[in-house]
């Protein structure tokens, strides 16, 4: 089952908050995996595509704006980590969804799971890292 638990916690908490959100989403496409595979999961699975990539451009824009104010030195490289994710939802395509739901679910859970294992609980918690540093000086 997918779940937020606390050691996924960076420590901002308008960013962790958001993080949830992802996991919320993942654990909708869990949810929808788990169902039958004799029903047509097509615009469901396509609403849930649609979710994430909104709110993910909203989340990254989010982490963005703070990097920037604090001046973070890893802020262009995390930047590109950012759109290659962007770029793997948009990668995604429409007739092997179709074809393959099942399988193209568990495609979006799994990039996800890779999110927040590589991206969240490493450069994430870096760059919390310099900012807890940079707002003790203050
Ligand atoms: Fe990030």
């Amino acid at each position: 089952m997918i779940e937020w638990k606390e050691e996924y916690a960076i420590g901002i908490s308008i960013i962790d908050e958001q993080h949830k959100k992802l996991f919320e989403i993942a654990s909708d496409a869990e949810e929808l995996l788990l169902m039958s595979n004799n029903i047509d999961k097509f615009d469901e699975i396509i609403d849930i595509i649609n979710n994430l990539t909104d709110y993910v451009a909203f989340h990254f824009a989010a982490e963005q704006e703070i990097m920037e104010e604090i001046k973070f030195p890893k802020y262009f490289s995390h930047r590109v980590e950012h759109q290659d994710f962007i770029d793997e939802l948009q990668k995604m395509n429409i007739s092997a969804i179709d074809k393959d739901q099942q399988s193209q679910l568990l495609h979006i859970i799994n990039l996800v799971i890779d999110w927040i294992t590589e991206h969240v609980l490493e450069k994430d918690k870096g760059f919390a890292a310099y900012y807890k540093q940079v707002s003790e000086k203050l």
